[in-house]
């Protein structure tokens, strides 16, 4: 029997692209929409400006939405795609109704007894929600991904802590999807690039460290590796593009690193692709209009490895949608089940 999965802000960028991922999923099957007071009660296929796919998925067009609260969801996982503020106030009444909250938003990402997980990164640090249920008293409990920029760096910067990363500077090209729906004005995009967008240059260079931390039985010790963040906003649909810098303690070479991204193992989950990394030789990708649904838009593509003075170089591309939000929380949730913690 599949697991019962509820979807709060179901209508926004990333609420569609669950409700996508999730009409033919293997494990889990779509129960409840919630969505905000105004839509409460109205009908998701009436309501919703379509935007992820050629069609809406049959199995929610008739679906009624539910309010934002506990009582009104009949489901087991919650997956939450709602802003930060929101999340705040809504996602602890679910974990204290005893719902699992697997959450995009940034809300609780660096509280200490939440994880913070990369299924193929740090798995180990949801050993951390036994720490949250006891300090909270919650039958239920938060388990959140990152923010999409992070996303795609981490999973290249796992494979290199092994060859001894110091720091790292990187500078995002980031997708219009990721600033959600209606987002960015369109007279202020089109022929342009935006060279801010508020609270993520320290969501990149803040997560990172707690991700590749090491769990110590009680709380996450961060790395020890600086990351310096400039992000872009830029004139692309879905996908975000990511020039990384990258030192080490001692002399690494191009063949190395490219070896290191190669072997990153994927996990045998439903969502998993079949690589995490794919590496491209050509000299002009990656690219977001061509590489961003690669492995299902689960992978993340690097190309141009190049050395410099400082260390190594190199551009990594995702889908800020799939594997940076709705993907990223749904692989989180698979983990779970396969962990038996759900
Ligand atoms: N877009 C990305 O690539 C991405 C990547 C990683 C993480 N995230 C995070 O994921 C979350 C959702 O992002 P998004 O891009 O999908 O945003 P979005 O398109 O603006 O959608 C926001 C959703 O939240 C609902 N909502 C807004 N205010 C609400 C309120 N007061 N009460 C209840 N529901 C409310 C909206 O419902 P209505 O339609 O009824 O207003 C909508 O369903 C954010 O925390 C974001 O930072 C996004």
């Amino acid at each position: 029997m599949k697991v019962k999965v509820a979807v709060l802000g179901a209508t926004g960028m990333v609420g569609q692209k669950f409700v996508q991922l999730l009409e033919n999923h293997p494990w889990f099957k779509i129960s409840a929409l919630a969505a905000s007071e105004r839509r409460v009660g109205k009908i998701y296929g009436n309501e919703v400006t379509w935007l992820v796919s050629a069609n809406m998925p049959k199995c929610v067009r008739d679906i009624e939405m539910v309010p934002m609260d506990p009582k009104y969801v009949d489901a087991d996982i919650v997956f939450s795609a709602l802003p930060s503020d929101v999340a705040k106030e809504v996602e602890p009444k679910f974990s204290e109704a005893g719902f699992v909250v697997a959450s995009n938003a940034s809300a609780y990402r660096m509280v200490d007894d939440v994880p913070l997980v990369i299924p193929e990164v740090n798995s180990e640090h949801l050993s951390l929600i036994e720490v949250q249920k006891k300090n909270r008293g919650w039958d239920g409990f938060i388990v959140t991904n990152p923010n999409c920029t992070t996303i795609m760096l981490v999973l290249t910067l796992k494979p290199l802590m092994e060859l001894g990363l110091k720091s790292v500077r990187v500078a995002s090209m980031q997708a219009l999807s990721g600033a959600g729906y209606p987002g960015v004005p369109s007279m202020a995009i089109m022929d342009n690039v935006i060279p801010y967008i508020s609270g993520e240059e320290d969501k990149v260079e803040k997560e990172p460290l707690k991700i590749l931390g090491k769990f110590d039985g009680n709380k996450v010790i961060p790395a020890p590796i600086t990351v310096s963040a400039s992000c872009h906003r830029v004139a692309v649909v879905d996908g975000h593009t990511e020039a990384v810098w990258v030192d080490f303690y001692k002399d690494v070479e191009v063949e190395e690193v490219a070896k290191a991204f190669e072997n990153m193992k994927s996990l045998n989950l439903p969502s998993s692709p079949e690589k995490v990394i794919v590496v491209r030789m050509e000299k002009d990708r990656p690219q977001p209009r061509l590489d961003r649904n690669e492995g299902n838009g689960m992978s993340v593509v690097v190309g141009r490895i190049r050395k410099d003075a400082w260390g190594i170089k190199y551009i990594v591309t995702g889908h800020n949608t799939v594997r940076g939000a709705a993907g990223a929380s749904i692989l989180n949730a698979e983990l779970m089940i396969k962990e038996k913690i759900i």
